[in-house]
């Protein structure tokens, strides 16, 4: 008889996880019930999907398709920014990689993020947006997770996944220090992945 090893995680990173937090199961049930939202709200419309890179991407690929399950008309673009530099934010956001304003002219826009922790990023990228393409229709976000924290971010989301304690989290899309990217499930780290060194991954 044959016997399958079952491991949730890719075996270098035994050590770097110390509990799971949302299985993957639950995560897609999610995004197909936010989808399900948005269809509603902007059923006959055809919103701007901007995926924030790179951690919102698993996020946004099972959004995307659970909008077309819907036959949810929508338009993509992708924006590259960055404001953390490994645990913490550093509040200054760095766009890498911006797409043509121009194409969100008169469009609803739907900012789609893996995860709001202080709100800075999407607080200092919403009125750039607004600045360089004032005649955009309408901005909403859609963010997978909402952190809980003692200051609330200074940025409301309309569509949230869930909201969780505050901790650091990899997976699905979460990295840190670009590893971790590759979890299927959201795992809070453990104190011997934060001081691993990742260059030798
Ligand atoms: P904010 O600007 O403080 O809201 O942080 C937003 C960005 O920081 C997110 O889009 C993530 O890329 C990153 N981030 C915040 N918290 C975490 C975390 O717990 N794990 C991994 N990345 C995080
Ligand atoms: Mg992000």
């Amino acid at each position: 008889m044959l016997c399958f090893q079952t491991s949730i995680y890719p075996p270098e990173y035994e050590g770097h996880l110390d509990s799971l937090m949302i299985k993957r199961d639950t995560i897609l049930a999610r995004v197909r019930a936010l989808a399900s939202m948005i269809h509603q709200d902007y059923e006959g419309r055809r919103p701007v999907m901007v995926c924030i890179l790179k951690g919102a991407c698993p996020f946004y690929q099972h959004l995307l398709d659970a909008l077309m399950d819907f036959r949810q008309g929508f338009l993509t673009e992708f924006l590259r920014v960055s404001s953390y530099e490994g645990t913490s934010t550093t509040g200054k956001v760095k766009f890498s990689g911006v797409f043509n304003m121009e194409d969100l002219k008169g469009r609803d826009v739907i900012l789609v993020e893996d995860i709001i922790d202080t709100g800075t990023t999407l607080s200092e990228v919403i009125p750039i947006l607004r600045e360089q393409c004032p005649s955009i229709k309408s901005i909403e976000i859609c963010s997978l997770l909402s952190k809980r924290l003692p200051n609330p971010a200074k940025i409301e989301a309309k569509y949230v996944g869930f909201s969780i304690p505050n901790h650091f989290i990899i997976g699905y899309g979460l990295d840190y220090n670009e590893l971790y990217r590759d979890l299927k499930d959201i795992w809070v780290i453990s104190k011997a992945g934060i001081e691993f060194d990742s260059g030798t991954l």
